[in-house]
């Protein structure tokens, strides 16, 4: 029926309707630049001429601009209205990074569900998410807004944050159509430095960067959003092989692709349009079928469809991918939003999520001499740093318009509520930014004069996000300095990091007893802190990204090639730096608990199999492996299975995640985890653009432990 409505329509569409449908128009310049297009907007709905709006909200307002495409335009099409909801909308999640610490499906799951319930009261029907770009790059801002630096961990979050958003069916009541962007490569780019170029082999990209994306058009996703990179050359928005041929032909996406702010017009500046008409004529013709802000389809169109320099079907082909998110998102029967359901605030339920979902994005790194958790009889406690009282910057960035409304919980205050018998002290010490020292002797004093501290440092909201990109990671400012000074006075210590990037640490991991990585936690983020800080909930996060010793080591992962000379400390001929000693300063995958946990008996199914059976889909193996709680008390623990094909036609990253299980065990508990290993975990893809999966014989390193360390294994063998 879905698709004989979007015929029936197309038929009776003007070429000018059809190219009006793909026009996408922002109400106002919040996430983008040049001007507001509201008066653009209205006229361009009543006339039949628009398919969409973003950053528009609210019920009411979204109701008025609805109306004039509604009743007054020939055809009656309703708009779709865009708004990027991140990581909440009145509620903040903490940002998508730290969710990636979850290692939790379900986590990411619920933020979507309730920032969707929110986002729909105000009228909203689409988000530009989940952000599903692997990256291995601290320094690019955007690192903050994806799961990290590993594929499949990012395609089991992109897949649940697609579900958590659609629901089975995306009509229903609280339910918003999801766009997972950039597609694709765009956490590749040169030097960190946003909208920079991507030279990306084609193994790269099918094997790191495009399984989120496979994962989340196997989930359903409505729409995809092109990327603002070039890849190989060719940007994103003109680049038929990526757009069409991956996306539409192999992946059977039969939803629509929207360009990025501008993007389409940016294939200027790019170098690859000489003007608009060119810009559209490339954009259209690749596979973006709704233009996002600049207007060249809707000036070009015509007279390049007239000139034979559009193919008629491939028009239709947009229109009718466009109509089609439209049909199944039930518009043409529920246009309008109910202007008396648009929820205030955040619910007492949705704050509850948010507090439990930041503290099981915390990682603890460091935990020396069980300095945490905190007693709550500590007589007196200093929290000192210029994020202790914060309310503003714990939002994170690409928050919600709740995070203007709502002040998060600062740590200070969610200390203060968890530990009432215990007379707390602040004192900031210095700023984020800025070199100022004067602060330091009152915050010293503060620790000095208490039982023990906590300091609270970081970035603000404003240091990641779209085009935040720092070329040095360290703490800003002199914090590390405060840090410093802190340590010298003795006192036990825990350092809080508040982050929406892998920062470079290595000073701080020295002088801290104890170290919590807390990202950006969002509104509930004090609460959830001092949760963890008291030890009312164990920490479990782990490392979505590895933490650098320095920005001078990036690119590190855990993920990388072996080289022909990997890093030995006898041979000087290995690679390595002269001035650090090697490897991370933090590996992913690692987070420790306040309890220890054990790994045995890992077994496989088969111990040996035949590599065409798996590449064929008929056989798989499964790799089991018991985690067992050693410690004294209850804890959170995330089991990761990694794999290594040890020989193979191309070299292999030393280790792939291939499964990961986070449980919750009792002191004395033990679980058997199972993982199931099929073509897509011990194939890899070669440089050839068709994509072809290659399953070889030999021999297949498994490990299986709590980080991408783990050091227990076993060989299967692929004949
Ligand atoms: O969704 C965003 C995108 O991630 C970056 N440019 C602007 C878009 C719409 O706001």
């Amino acid at each position: 029926r879905t698709e004989q409505r979007v015929r029936e329509l197309l038929a009776r569409m003007t070429v000018e309707e059809k190219f009006g449908q793909l026009q996408q128009l922002t109400w106002n310049p919040d996430t983008g630049p040049g001007e507001g297009q509201n008066e653009q907007a209205t006229v361009a709905a009543a006339e039949g001429r628009l398919g969409s709006v973003l950053n528009i909200t609210g019920a009411k307002e979204c109701n008025a601009l609805q109306r004039h495409a509604v009743e007054e335009s020939r055809l009656g099409i309703p708009l779709i209205f865009g708004l990027d909801v991140i990581h909440g909308y009145l509620t903040t999640f903490p940002v998508p990074l730290a969710q990636g610490a979850s290692f939790d499906p379900e986590v990411v799951t619920r933020d979507a569900e309730v920032s969707a319930r929110e986002a729909a009261s105000w009228g909203v029907h689409w988000t530009f998410s989940p952000m599903a770009d692997v990256s291995h790059e601290p320094r690019w801002g955007r690192v903050a807004e994806g799961n990290g630096e590993d594929p499949y961990l990012t395609a089991q979050l992109a897949a649940a944050k697609v579900r958590g958003y659609q629901g089975e069916d995306y009509s229903a009541d609280g339910r918003l159509a999801a766009c997972v962007k950039h597609f694709v490569g765009y956490g590749f780019p040169e030097g960190g430095r946003d909208y920079n170029t991507v030279d990306i082999s084609e193994r790269r990209l099918r094997d790191v960067a495009l399984p989120p994306f496979k994962a989340a058009v196997d989930a359903g996703v409505a729409t995809v959003m092109a990327a603002f990179n070039t890849v190989n050359g060719v940007p994103a928005h003109a680049n038929p092989h990526t757009l069409t041929r991956i996306l539409h032909e192999e992946l059977g996406f039969d939803g629509f692709v929207v360009g990025d702010y501008n993007g389409v017009q940016e294939l200027i500046p790019h170098g690859v349009a000489a003007d608009g008409a060119d810009a559209a004529r490339l954009a259209l013709g690749a596979g973006v079928d709704m233009e996002m802000v600049s207007t060249t389809y809707a000036e070009h169109g015509k007279e390049l469809l007239e000139a034979g320099r559009i193919d008629p079907r491939r028009l239709d082909d947009a229109v009718a991918r466009i109509l089609r998110v439209k049909v199944r998102l039930g518009l043409f029967e529920n246009p309008y939003t109910d202007e008396d359901g648009q929820i205030a605030e955040p619910t007492a339920a949705a704050r509850r999520h948010a507090r439990e979902t930041a503290a099981s994005c915390a990682v603890l790194l460091k935990n020396e001499g069980r300095t945490l958790p905190l007693s709550k009889d500590t007589p007196s406690l200093a929290v000192v740093g210029p994020l202790g009282d914060d309310t503003k910057e714990l939002h994170g960035t690409w928050a919600g318009p709740g995070s203007r409304m709502f002040p998060a919980v600062s740590v200070l205050e969610g200390i203060e509520k968890a530990a009432p018998g215990a007379k707390v002290t602040f004192a900031s010490g210095c700023d984020v930014t800025g070199s100022g020292t004067g602060g330091l002797a009152e915050a010293v004093a503060a620790v000095e004069a208490s039982d023990a501290a906590v300091v609270v440092v970081g970035e603000k909201a404003g240091h990641s996000g779209e085009a935040a990109v720092r070329s040095d990671i360290a703490l800003p400012g002199v914090q590390e300095e405060l840090i410093r000074r802190v340590a010298e006075t003795g006192k036990p210590f825990a350092v809080v990091v508040l982050a929406g990037r892998p920062l470079a640490l290595s000073g701080v991991a020295e002088q801290a007893p104890a170290l919590l990585y807390a990202w950006h936690p969002g509104i509930e983020g004090g609460n959830a802190v001092a949760d963890l800080l008291f030890g009312d909930v164990a920490p479990g996060g782990k490392l979505p990204a590895t933490l650098p010793r320095t920005v001078g080591q990036t690119a590190v992962y855990y993920g990388h090639e072996n080289t022909g000379r990997p890093y030995s400390p006898d041979d000087p001929y290995t690679s390595k730096y002269l001035d650090l000693p090697h490897g991370p300063l933090f590996p992913f995958g690692h987070g420790l608990a306040y309890t220890t946990f054990r790994f045995s008996g890992l077994e496989l199914s088969e111990k040996s199999v035949s590599a065409r059976a798996v590449r064929e889909g008929r056989a798989t193996v499964m790799a089991s492996v018991t985690v067992e709680n050693t410690g004294d008390r209850k804890g959170d623990e995330v089991a990761q299975l990694y794999v290594r094909d040890k020989v193979a036609s191309l070299a292999q990253p030393v280790r792939r995640l291939r499964g990961f299980e986070r449980m919750t065990l009792e002191e004395g508990e033990r679980r058997t985890v199972t993982f199931e290993l099929g073509a897509s975990d011990l194939g890899f893809h070669t440089n050839d653009p068709r994509g072809e999966l290659l399953v070889e014989p030999g021999e297949f390193e498994i490990y299986a432990g709590g980080s991408s360390e783990a050091e227990l294994h076993t060989t299967l063998t692929l004949t």
